[in-house]
């Protein structure tokens, strides 16, 4: 399906650019194509069967946010420290680290809290300030490779479509972002990937000092997210003695985690069955079946992930598009086998399933384990 003209396509997003991020906010919940029987697919003619599984290959790449105990735990949290800071302007707001590996899950769930706080600010707000500005709850800059200061500042005002973004100094970037986040009344402010900042050899002292700058100056709550920021001594409180400035930064910041799936307790076999079973519901192939992935391929999916959304949630996408694409309209164990998945995955499944086929280990809670796999 294409957007409509004169609308942003979502896929062609990138969110760096507010114009981008309010399409996100805004843009309607994909419809799920009807899941159609193989004498329905055999009825439709060439042309509607293209479009069906164009339907169909653009629904599976895109399928979620699904709500995991993580996004859920994340988003509680996220809502209580972001409604407790809304109290007036001088004084210094709690910031949050949401530090986790890569494909747990972190930007999806705080872009889909952010979609979320856009919304209800603007229903409670209006979508202008009292003096006229277009209001911006949140404004969301993704870092890239290497992001120094300066970039970090720039980024910000490209968020804001900024004029003055080419030629200032580190400082008047600087200015001129916090003018923005005042005038358009940001109260949350995610940066994304925060790792790539140039942490350079001053031990993280000069980044530290800009945060705390935006910390303390913007009236928002500072949203980091990144791989590692435990490590940079971003938040560590006496870790790096003597360097005062580390441990301030450390006081007022709340870290959040995203943890894997596990399957060491019942109850993480169980959150592991939920998911499986809200994906069932989610795939659109003519010869799918209830339990074709809670009961029959749990610990495979568990040792091919081991509990990585992101891997999870790769592996099925190319499975469902080779399955619709051979004609085989299921996902079985043998066409996931000739499907890819990230290098990480590969090397941790390995181990894992040594433990799942002898038995030393399940990924299915006891009630669920009557089915045979
Ligand atoms: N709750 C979820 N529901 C569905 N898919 C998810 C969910 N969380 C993550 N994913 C998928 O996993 C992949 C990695 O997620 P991402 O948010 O980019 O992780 P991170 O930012 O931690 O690296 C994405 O492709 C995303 O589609
Ligand atoms: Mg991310």
């Amino acid at each position: 399906m294409n957007a409509p003209a004169g609308q942003l396509n979502p896929a062609n997003l990138a969110l760096s650019r507010k114009e981008d991020f309010k399409a996100f906010v805004d843009a309607p919940r994909r419809t799920q194509p009807a899941t159609l029987s193989r004498d329905e697919l055999q009825a439709l003619d060439a042309k509607e069967q293209a479009a069906y599984n164009r339907a169909r290959r653009e629904w599976h790449a895109n399928v979620g946010p699904i709500r995991t105990p993580q996004l859920a735990l994340l988003h509680e949290d996220l809502w209580d420290i972001v409604d407790s800071n809304l109290q007036d302007g001088d004084k210094a707001k709690g910031a949050v680290a949401v530090d986790a590996f890569p494909g747990l899950g972190k930007t999806t769930a705080v872009l889909a809290f952010a979609r979320a706080f856009h919304r209800r600010e603007i229903a409670e707000h209006g979508e202008f300030t009292a003096q006229g500005h277009e209001r911006w709850p949140v404004c969301r800059v993704g870092l890239t490779g290497n992001t120094g200061m300066k970039d970090l500042n720039r980024a910000m005002l490209e968020f804001f479509g900024h004029p003055g973004r080419q030629t200032s100094t580190v400082a008047q970037l600087g200015l001129q972002a916090l003018d923005c986040v005042l005038s358009c009344e940001v109260r949350v402010l995610i940066l994304d990937d925060l790792h790539f900042l140039k942490w350079r050899k001053t031990s993280g002292i000069e980044v530290s000092n800009h945060l705390k700058w935006i910390a303390n100056e913007f009236p928002v709550t500072l949203l980091k997210v990144g791989v590692g920021l435990a490590d940079k001594g971003l938040f560590s409180e006496g870790e790096a003695v003597g360097e005062t400035v580390l441990a301030q930064t450390g006081r007022r910041t709340t870290r959040l985690d995203m943890p894997p799936f596990t399957i060491d307790t019942d109850l993480g076999r169980h959150h592991w069955r939920q998911l499986l079973l809200a994906l069932e519901q989610r795939i659109v192939l003519t010869d799918k079946y209830p339990g074709m992935l809670a009961d029959y391929l749990s610990d495979y999916l568990f040792a091919r992930s081991t509990g990585h959304i992101g891997s999870l949630m790769t592996l099925i996408n190319r499975g469902c598009q080779r399955a619709q694409r051979t004609g085989t309209e299921r996902l079985t164990r043998d066409l996931l086998d000739r499907v890819r998945n990230d290098e990480a995955a590969e090397h941790a499944r390995r181990e894992l399933e040594c433990a799942l086929q002898s038995g030393k280990a399940t990924s299915r809670p006891r009630k669920a384990r009557a089915t045979r796999r």
